[in-house]
């Protein structure tokens, strides 16, 4: 279907979702060019193709890549995710995850890339009215690390529409978790934030107990709700996205979800059932940023790419990240 040599330029390769999609790229023929600063990335992580340790304002060394490798296809994930730290340091955020991209973008352009796949967030979204959210919902985001996103897939929808070789797909991800069947890669964070990871780590005793973050939202249990979705499932959605942009020549922006929430409450009575461990929950007041509740209408994507998630299940994903932070624990 495509040329087995072909390589693929992806950014922020050796992170936790870059490091699964170079797998699959790896595992389809193709050859992922990887470049990560290696900031919250694992070299250890990129199991196909080349690394190059770069950081993403090296606009020069990223000029000298796509040149040396004859690069048409980009995959973008580096940057920052913290939502909480976006608020307290909003330069760190606009200056990577905006700036940086542009110039990366704008080597893209002058150089001859034409399809770009760009790790955006459902973080856009922000503090909306509709559950489940569209594509074409409003955008409100309520965090400098959802402004960011946003700005980036303007810019991307504003350079594509002038410069007609040119096509983008923004995949605006839900809230991922789980591992690599085999155990090789998973998420592996110094400061781990996210809620699966942190309730798994707790239930293995590496912290004394939980916060749940805010128990009076305005949701049926008071704490926030989340569209949670394995890693494997998102990382088909890029290998999709690439395919789709080299045969259509067509620039869209998907959501990426299973369109079904749970709550905090949910996701840790289930951790609890997986783990078997009754860990110590705190209840604690809300984090700077957060939005009460996000969840996929994920219909577009598989109706334009053929989606079809197979994971959609709360207790497997759990189960395979917890099979991961085992691992972890033991040191293996
Ligand atoms: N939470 C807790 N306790 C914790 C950690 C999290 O109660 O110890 C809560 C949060 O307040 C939130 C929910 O669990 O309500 C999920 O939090 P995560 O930190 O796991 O994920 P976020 O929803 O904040 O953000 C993640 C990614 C973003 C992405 C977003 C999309 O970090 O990059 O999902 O929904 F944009």
């Amino acid at each position: 279907m495509h040329d087995s040599t072909e390589n693929i330029l992806v950014t922020g390769g050796a992170g936790y979702i870059g490091s699964h999609v170079v797998r699959d790229l790896g595992e389809q023929g193709y050859k992922p060019i990887v470049y990560d600063n290696l900031s919250t990335g694992n070299k250890d992580f990129v199991l196909y193709g080349d690394f190059i340790k770069g950081d993403l304002k090296d606009t020069n060394l990223i000029t000298k890549i796509i040149k040396k490798y004859k690069i048409k296809s980009v995959i973008h994930f580096a940057a920052y995710i913290v939502v909480e730290e976006s608020v307290n340091k909003p330069i760190k955020y606009y200056n990577n995850n905006f700036f940086n991209s542009l110039n990366l973008i704008k080597s893209c352009i002058e150089n001859g890339v034409e399809n770009f796949v760009f790790s955006s967030s459902a973080a856009v979204y922000g503090i909306s009215e509709e559950f489940p959210v569209k594509e074409n919902s409003q955008l409100n985001p309520v965090n400098p690390y959802g402004r960011s996103k946003m700005f980036t897939e303007i810019l991307l929808e504003d350079i594509s529409y002038i410069y007609k070789n040119f096509n983008y797909i923004a995949l605006r991800y839900f809230n991922v978790a789980g591992a690599d069947k085999k155990l090789r890669i998973g998420q592996k964070y110094e400061n781990p934030t996210h809620l699966i990871t942190l309730a798994l780590k707790t239930a293995l005793g590496e912290y004394e107990s939980l916060n749940i973050f805010g128990t009076d939202y305005n949701t049926p249990d008071g704490t926030a709700i989340r569209d949670y979705i394995h890693i494997d499932d998102l990382s088909n959605a890029h290998i999709l996205c690439l395919n789709y942009l080299k045969k259509e020549r067509k620039s869209k922006v998907f959501n990426c979800g299973y369109g079904q929430g749970y709550s905090v409450l949910e996701v840790l009575n289930t951790t609890k059932k997986v783990t078997k461990v009754n860990f110590k929950t705190v209840n604690s007041k809300k984090r700077e940023g957060d939005p009460p509740i996000l969840i996929a209408d994920s219909n577009l994507i598989k109706d334009k790419l053929g989606w079809s998630p197979k994971y959609n299940d709360l207790e497997f994903i759990i189960n395979s990240a917890w099979e991961w932070e085992k691992k972890l624990k033991k040191g293996e």
